[in-house]
This record gives structure tokens, sequence and C-alpha cells, in this order.
């Protein structure tokens, strides 16, 4: 849901600070001037370790009571330590969100392995603000997109809400314990990232965004807005809307609802309204109403055409309290002998696995950089997206939705107990307006997947779902237990009560499983698992090195390698696509190995999303509207010369004429799903590859033997930065020999500078057993490569220049223009 921010006398001050912030400049929406969505990114203190309540002779509590803080600390508004009001934090480090404090910790062999070899902890963030005193009456609430992992928030001394699960998002509603004018507010929030919920890398801190929403005492509540357009049998598209509203006022209200529907130009394309509706004080009402729109244009991977629904709330005929969403006009269908449709076109799911970190800023990942990411999957020619093994971030699905990528949406917890049956419902609720999202998954690989408790779960959760939506069908990662031993469908197993039978691996099984469930749609929720290091080509495990040949792969079956898998499922036509593990490294994990390697290995990209062998294997394999062609290895093999050396070319094409320094080797056919190879007797130079299709040359690429780097290069993903102290840029470092080419091999140390509006926020380079450490301005070029992540600051404009210097090479210099934005809404 988009928030709107208004302009104006907005006063809201960082009272840690001392400053004052006008709040946000920006897209003023007449209609809409009585919400007020303010980011709380800025401007927290934080502090590292616990902080004992008993260890500290301060605190309002014991000012209050005495020495008794087990009496005064149980009382609302005085709890004491940290989450005091009046606490002294002045000395706590000043920070900005998102944050995770785990990637600023070095590596150490004590730590755990899956969480990727860092110590987690507890630690502490505190933040206070005044509201004007004409806010009195509003509806204040505060909200906490993500914190890792469980955590406790107090407001004004009062603990308000303990949060279970790292991935969920947290709405409080503090009007009632909320202070005005000079009185201050503070908010104090105790994160335990002690706690796990996975076998991965998960940060710590506070590391998605916060807000703080006035609005008026009428309001639509948060994620309060359903509003999925459906195709009728007749064709036609309504918009069936469900607004459900809250009154926090004195009296009741009465209300109506009404939405509009504008295009991707800002023109109102259909509206409608609701039936008044009286909402009693501290009460809430659901609006029901349905928009016929017509001719919508349709959203779709290629044409991610989206409309903006603008709710808005009247209350004695006047507006007062408005929000978008956006929603796509599509319609998906998982058919369980044809697979997948999307708007009635048949379309396999190329889909990747992913966890959240990025190279340099762990899981506090700028929106810009998901973007980058999600831009990088779909040039690798994906069309869909698995939040392995939790719920996304709102942005995520919202770029998602822009972009034209498909998402199974996944909760993390397989629990039906009342706590994480509402962490079920938020994600849906938060969720059920993107188009992008075509799946509810409702687990991974749990052990009771393949009995009676787990299909007892998935059916109580699968209801959970169809309360909320009914337009998309639930699936989960079963990795056993769909077949008994008699080679039927297992009659107590979780896949008998979700929608679409989702298979993780046992692609040996895929023939059987399909026969047991002729009536089933049915997917690879997961596959695949080969490993490999980028730009390394000859395995050595004494050194953590595996080569990028789609051929090492950690002990399941043939079918972990990117090529049997995507076989494999290609040949199942009744199969909607699959989820292959996974796009991108991600830290923790580093199957088949540990300590000193700390990252995993799955990606087709690297931790930075530089591109492995995967990445160009998969173009080879899902795109299918231009040639693509890639040679793998480089051509840099010193010292090898006479040695035959593996090649392989990853090709869509028919057949491929490899030569060498002008000297024809060999034109082979190419097996579309096991690519071609030849083992070429190593000489410098010129290695070429053609590419043929229907007889025709369609395209070339060559690598060649490089000499000694002697400069560097930087090449921004961007050259535009928004000042709005949240847009950040990858950075890719590269070395350069003479002749100005990529030096494949370069691992030497660089050094960088920044100057202008913004900051380095993080460096890496994709080698998982890297221990130099991802803050800072330097770092090693591993294969050829590094990135630096810089981002604007708030409030900038101007020119940011980067700079690189490294012993003995010609140092490079960036430069990226920071154009003055408001600060960061949603
Ligand atoms: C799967 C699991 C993933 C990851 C992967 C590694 O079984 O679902 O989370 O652990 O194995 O290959």
């Amino acid at each position: 849901m988009k928030r709107i921010v208004i302009l104006g006398t907005l006063v809201f001050w960082l009272v840690t600070t001392g400053s004052v912030s006008m709040g946000q400049t920006g897209d003023v929406d007449p209609s809409s001037t009585m919400r007020e969505t303010l980011s709380l990114d800025q401007g927290w203190r934080f502090h590292l370790g616990d902080i004992p309540p008993d260890s500290f002779p301060g605190g309002e509590g014991i000012r209050l009571y005495g020495v008794d803080i087990t009496h005064s600390g149980a009382k609302a508004g005085h709890a004491w330590g940290a989450a005091a009001r009046g606490y002294d934090d002045s000395n706590w480090r000043q920070i900005d969100l998102p944050h995770d404090w785990v990637v600023e910790q070095p590596f150490d062999e004590k730590a755990l392995k899956q969480q990727g070899y860092r110590h987690r902890g507890i630690a502490w963030y505190r933040r206070t603000f005044k509201l004007d005193p004409s806010d009195r009456g509003r509806n204040i609430e505060l909200q906490f997109d993500g914190v890792a992992t469980h955590c406790t928030v107090y407001f004004n001394g009062t603990p308000v809400h303990h949060n279970f699960c790292g991935y969920t998002s947290f709405y409080i509603d503090v009007t009632s314990m909320a202070r005005y004018g000079d009185a201050i507010n503070t908010i104090a929030v105790r994160v335990d990232a002690e706690a796990m919920e996975g076998w991965w890398y998960e940060g710590g801190g506070i590391y998605r965004h916060t807000w703080l929403v006035k609005r008026s005492p009428v309001h639509v509540v948060t994620d309060g807005v359903y509003a999925n357009p459906v195709k009728g049998a007749d064709g036609t598209w309504t918009i069936p809307a469900e607004v459900t509203l809250a009154n926090t006022g004195f009296d009741v209200a009465s209300a109506l609802v009404e939405i509009g529907v504008f295009d991707s130009t800002g023109k109102r394309v259909a509206g409608g309204h609701s039936a008044p509706l009286n909402i009693v004080p501290l009460g809430q009402a659901v609006a029901n109403f349905s928009i016929p729109v017509i001719s919508p244009q349709l959203w779709s991977v290629d044409h991610p055409n989206l409309y903006t629904v603008r709710t808005t709330v009247l209350s004695d005929n006047k507006p007062v309290d408005s929000v978008e969403s956006t929603c796509g006009f599509r319609t998906i269908r998982f058919d369980a002998k044809e697979g997948f449709f999307l708007n009635d076109q048949p379309l396999k799911l190329k889909g990747t696995c992913n966890h959240q970190d990025h190279a340099g800023v762990g899981v506090a990942v700028p929106d810009s950089i998901k973007e980058f990411r999600i831009r990088k999957l779909k040039e690798m020619g994906s069309n869909a997206y698995r939040s392995a093994h939790n719920p996304p971030s709102r942005e995520l699905l919202d770029i998602c939705d822009r972009l034209g990528m498909l998402v199974m949406d996944e909760t993390r917890h397989f629990n039906t107990s009342p706590e994480y049956l509402r962490q079920l419902e938020w994600l849906v609720r938060r969720d059920r307006n993107h188009p992008s999202v075509i799946l509810w998954s409702l687990f991974n690989e749990e052990a009771l997947e393949i009995n009676e408790e787990g299909m007892e779960m998935t059916r109580v959760m699968n209801a959970m779902v169809k309360r909320l939506d009914r337009t998309r069908p639930t699936t989960g990662g079963q990795n056993k237990g769909q077949l008994g031993r008699d080679g039927k469908a297992n009659p107590k197993n979780a896949a008998l009560t979700m929608d679409v039978v989702g298979i993780n691996y046992q692609a040996y099984d895929y023939d059987k499983i399909r026969a047991a469930y002729p009536d089933r749609p049915m997917l690879s929720t997961e596959d695949t698992s080969q490993v490999m290091t980028r730009g390394e080509y000859v395995t050595d495990h004494a050194r953590n090195i595996i080569a990028s040949y789609d051929d090492v792969f950690p002990g399941w079956d043939k079918f972990s390698s990117a090529r049997n898998a995507w076989e494999a499922i290609a040949r199942q036509p009744s199969f909607a696509g699959g989820f292959f593990w996974t796009g991108f490294d991600y830290r923790g994990e580093p199957t088949p190995y540990g300590w000193p390697a700390a990252s995993s290995f799955f990606g087709a990209m690297d931790l930075c999303g530089f591109p492995k062998t995967e990445f160009y294997l998969r173009q080879a394999l899902w795109v299918k509207d231009r040639p693509v062609l890639t040679l793998v290895p480089h051509w840099n093999w010193l010292g090898k010369e006479g040695q035959p050396v593996r090649v392989m070319a990853l090709t869509n094409a028919d057949s491929v004429t490899l030569s060498l320094n002008g000297k024809l080797i060999e034109e082979k056919r190419v097996d579309p799903f096991k690519m071609v190879e030849w083992q070429v007797p190593y000489a410098p130079g010129r290695l070429e590859a053609a590419a043929k299709s229907n007889v025709k040359e369609v395209m070339r690429y060559t690598v060649e033997t490089t000499d000694e780097p002697v400069s560097l290069r930087l090449t921004p993903d961007r050259m535009q930065l928004a000042g709005d102290g949240n847009d950040a840029i990858p950075v890719t470092v590269e070395a350069l020999d003479k002749a100005g080419r990529h030096v494949p091999t370069a691992n030497l140390l660089v050094e960088f500078e920044i100057t202008g509006p913004g900051a380095i926020i993080g460096v890496g380079n994709g080698d998982p057993t890297s221990h130099e450490p991802e803050k800072g301005n330097k770092r090693s070029l591993f294969n050829g490569l590094a990135q630096v992540i810089v981002q604007s600051q708030r409030d900038g404009s101007g020119n940011l220049v980067l700079r690189a210097k490294a012993e003995g090479l010609k140092p490079a210099e960036t430069t990226i223009s920071v154009k003055a934005t408001p600060l960061y809404v949603h």
C-alpha cells in the first residue's frame, strides 16, 4: 500500500539530536491531506549488548519509586533500564535505519556456521520524537516493517509489543499513550537476535523501515484495503473492494468509502463507493462494494501495467483519510494437466529461491538494491521469485509488481497456534493486492509434512488463507511424504490439504508423484542445489573453491545440477515450473564446506549479484526471445600452455563453432539442456565462439588472454542517485590491462574515497571464504571484481565522487549526480 505524505507545517523534532526536521516534502495529493506517513528511519541511538535493568543507577522507575524497581517497573509508563523514558542514551551510537549490526561484526569460527560465522546477540535501539498539540485526537500508529529477530518495543515506558518473527511487520496503535507539545515520546526497542528462525544468515536489528502514521480518528486501518481485480466468467473485470475502517474518536462516526482507480498516466478510469456505515467509538467496520472496470490493460511479466487504487474515507461528507494501493489486472490458473497460465497464456515458471541478504549490507538492504537484484534475475531469464523461507519486505513486492516478477510468498512458521496464524493472516492481508503474488507458501521442508499432523496443520493454514484471499492457491515446499511405501499417494500428508502440490527436490520421483495426484496442479518449489565459486574453474577443496561447471552438488542426486534439474522440470508439461536454489549466494550454509567459508555457494550470482556460470546457463535454458551465448572459462591460463582446458558454451542456439586464434577447433551441435563442451589445449590469445540457429549465424562471443592489470575502473549501476538518504547504487570495481580489458584473475586490494552528499555503506567481492570487513573503505577484488555500495545522504544534492586506488595501478574515479529528492516514502 502506498502511503501518502503531506506538505505543510508538519512539526517533527528529532529530540535526540536536537535537530528539527520538517518531515517530508514531496508528492502532495490534495485529496489526501489528512494522513501523514513519516519515516522514522533517521535519528536512532544504538547500543550493542543487553542492558540488565538493575545494572545502572538511574531510570525513571527508580527515581519515582525508590529502590523497589520490581514494583515500579511493573506499572504502565514506568519500565526501567534502557526501556525507561528518561534513560540517558546520549553516549550511544547514532544510526539510521535500516540497520543490521551482525554484518558489522568480525567473522569468528566459534560463531554459528549457518548464521555465517558471526555473533548475533542482543542490542537496544532508542528514539524520541515530539507531537504537535494539534495532533491530539488523531490516531497515532508506530509501524515496524521488520526486526531481526525477537523484540520488545516500549513506548513511553510501557511495553507495547513483543514480536516473535523477524520477517513480519507490526503496527502499534499508541494513540492513548502519546504525549503532545513539549512532552517527549520515547521508543525503546530491545532486540534479541540470539533467537533464530532459520538455518541461514538472518542478521540482527531493525533492518526494515519504520514509520509514524498520523491519521484522522476515522481511518482505514493499516493493510485495510483489499482491492484485487477479478475477471468474471463473462470476461468483465471488477474490483471487489473490502475496506476496514476504525474509529478512535469519541463519537459514533458515519462514514462512506470512495475508491478511484487511476491508470499510469493518472487518468481516473473507474470508481465507486460504499453504502454509508456507522462506526462506534473504538470500533471497526468493513465496507464492501464492487467497482467495474472496463477494458483495463493487463498486467504481465513482460508488460507489468499497474493501476493506482485511491481509497478515500468521507465522514460527514468530508474526506478524512486516504490511502493508495496498486493493483494489476491479470488472471492466474494452475492446471493439473497443462501447468500455469497467466492471462490464459501458458507460462512456465522459471523461478529462483532467495534469501534476503546482500553484500556489504547484510539484511538491511536498501530498496534500490532490492530492485537491482530483481533486475538481475530478469536479465537471467527468470520470471518468478520465491521468498525463501519467509515473508519478503513490502518494497520487494512493489518492485516485483513494477518489474513483472511473479512471487511465491512464504510464511516463516509452520505453526497453527494463534500467534503464528496471526502472522500468516498479516502476510495475506498485507500482500493480497500485489499482482506479482501468485502463490501462498505455507511451509518449507517440515518434518511433520509426511503425516497426519502435517496434513491437519496445512488444512488449518489453508483455511486461514482462504478466508482472506480466494484468488491465489496455496502450496508448500514439501520434500518428502507425498508418496506412501506402495508408491501411491500417501493418505496422510500435507500435500492433500493445500491447492498445489509443491515438490522440493525428488526429481527422480516426479513421474510417480505426478501419477499419484492426477488431478492436482504441481510444481517444483525447490530444486538444483549445485554449488560454484564465481570465476573459478578448478575445484580445490583445500581452499574451499568449487569449479564453475555445474557439476558439483552436495550429495543429493544427479538432479541437483542446474542442467539436470531444469531438464526434469521441462520434461513435465503439467508442472507449473520450478524455483531453483538459489538466485543469489547468501551468508551462512557454506555447503559443502565450513570455516573459513562463511557464505553459500548455491547462487547463480554471488553475494554482490555478479554472474556465475549458472547465470549464463540459465539464460541459455530460459531465454527464448533472443540469442544468448557465453563461453567459460576466462582465457588467462599462464603456465598451462599446451594443457587441455575445459571450455563450455552456454547458448540457446543450435550449434557452436569454436576457434582459437583464428584456427578452427570444432563445430558442435548443442544439446538444449546439457549445452556443449570442448577440451582445448591452451594457448594464449583469442578464443572465439560463433553460434548458429537454423543454419544462420546468430551471435559471436570471445574471451581473450589479458595482460597484467594497469588501471582500475568504476562502473555505477546508475549515474543518478536520489538525495533522500535511502537510494543506493552498487558500483562495480574492476582492474583493466593496458588494452582496457577486464582482468578476470586480478585479486588486488582496492581503497576507496568518497566526497559529496553520500557515503559508502558496504563493500563486497562475492568470495564466500573472504573475512574482510564489509564496512569501511577497502576491499580486495575477487577474480577481477568487487562492489562498493554508495548511498545518498538525506537532503543531498550535487556530485558524489567515488575514487578507487590500488598499489601500482592508475586510479579510477566516477561521478554520480545526486538529485534533491524528498525523504523516501513508501
Ligand atoms: C533445502 C532447503 C533450503 C536449503 C537447501 C540447501 O533442502 O529447503 O533451505 O537449505 O536445502 O541445499
